[in-house]
């Protein structure tokens, strides 16, 4: 996808990564929408300092329907949104991690493509196609010492490699695998996020469809033989 004149939309925006990604897409000249949860408002700057143009959108999950109407423009949905609420168990904990980190990503990419499909054939020509990049976690695979945060990726990963044999058709889907990152959600990450968000667009605009960021080198084989054996299973086991 070209950056120029597209509009990209990111969730958790005022996370470390989201604000990473969206200064980037600023600098390759994209419109941007910053979809947060909380009310406050979003300051970027660029690289000399100037506040950058954004459209800010305000989103609860469970409301996911309420944002859709609010990203017709959109070319570019970037969800990446998530919580990690380490050492709980409890049924709340248990409800809130699924719905942010999996059922919320998974409503609004059914809800994304419904919308790019239902444009006119005349708005899809003049457009780029339309894109979603989930960023799941290398926790899809591997252990991230938070039980719940593994159980609502993984189910985030397994409901993206099921339902993305349809929606692909409608809309381009990029899975972002990204090892530990330094953040607010994980403060002892190893990665400093600036070199997550730069390898991500790098990655992309070389056309990886499968985004992979991490020191560890088994996810590199790993991650590809896990998406390519659910395709395979999934393929075998159910129909359109
Ligand atoms: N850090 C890591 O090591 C790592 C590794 C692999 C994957 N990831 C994934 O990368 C994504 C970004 O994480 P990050 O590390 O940049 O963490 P972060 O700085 O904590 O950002 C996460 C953002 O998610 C949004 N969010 C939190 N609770 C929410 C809720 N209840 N409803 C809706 N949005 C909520 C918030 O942004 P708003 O206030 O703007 O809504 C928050 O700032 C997450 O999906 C995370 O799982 C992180």
């Amino acid at each position: 996808m070209t950056s120029a004149q597209i509009t990209v939309a990111v969730t958790g925006a005022s996370g470390a990564l989201g604000r990473a990604l969206l200064q980037r897409w600023h600098h390759r000249g994209a419109r941007l929408v910053a979809i947060s949860h909380s009310s406050a408002p979003l300051h970027l700057h660029d690289r000399a300092g100037a506040l950058i143009p954004l459209q800010q959108l305000t989103w609860q999950v469970g409301q996911e329907q309420a944002l859709l109407t609010e990203l017709g423009m959109v070319d570019l949905l970037v969800l990446n949104h998530g919580v990690n609420l380490q050492q709980q168990r409890n049924a709340e904990a248990t409800a809130r991690s699924l719905e942010v980190n999996a059922l919320s990503s998974w409503r609004l990419l059914e809800g994304f493509a419904a919308l790019v499909a239902s444009r006119s054939e005349a708005e899809r020509a003049a457009r780029p196609r339309p894109e979603v990049w989930i960023n799941t976690s290398e926790a899809e695979i591997e252990p991230a010492f938070s039980p719940l945060y593994e159980i609502s990726k993984r189910l985030l990963g397994q409901l993206l490699s099921l339902r993305s044999l349809d929606l692909a058709r409608a809309v381009r889907i990029r899975r972002l695998v990204l090892g530990p990152f330094r953040s607010a959600l994980n403060p002892v990450g190893l990665m400093p996020v600036g070199f997550v968000a730069d390898q991500v667009l790098l990655q992309a605009s070389l056309g990886c469809n499968l985004i992979l960021v991490t020191p560890n080198p088994l996810i590199y084989v790993m991650m590809p033989l896990t998406t390519l054996s659910r395709w395979l299973y999934n393929t075998l086991l159910t129909r359109a």
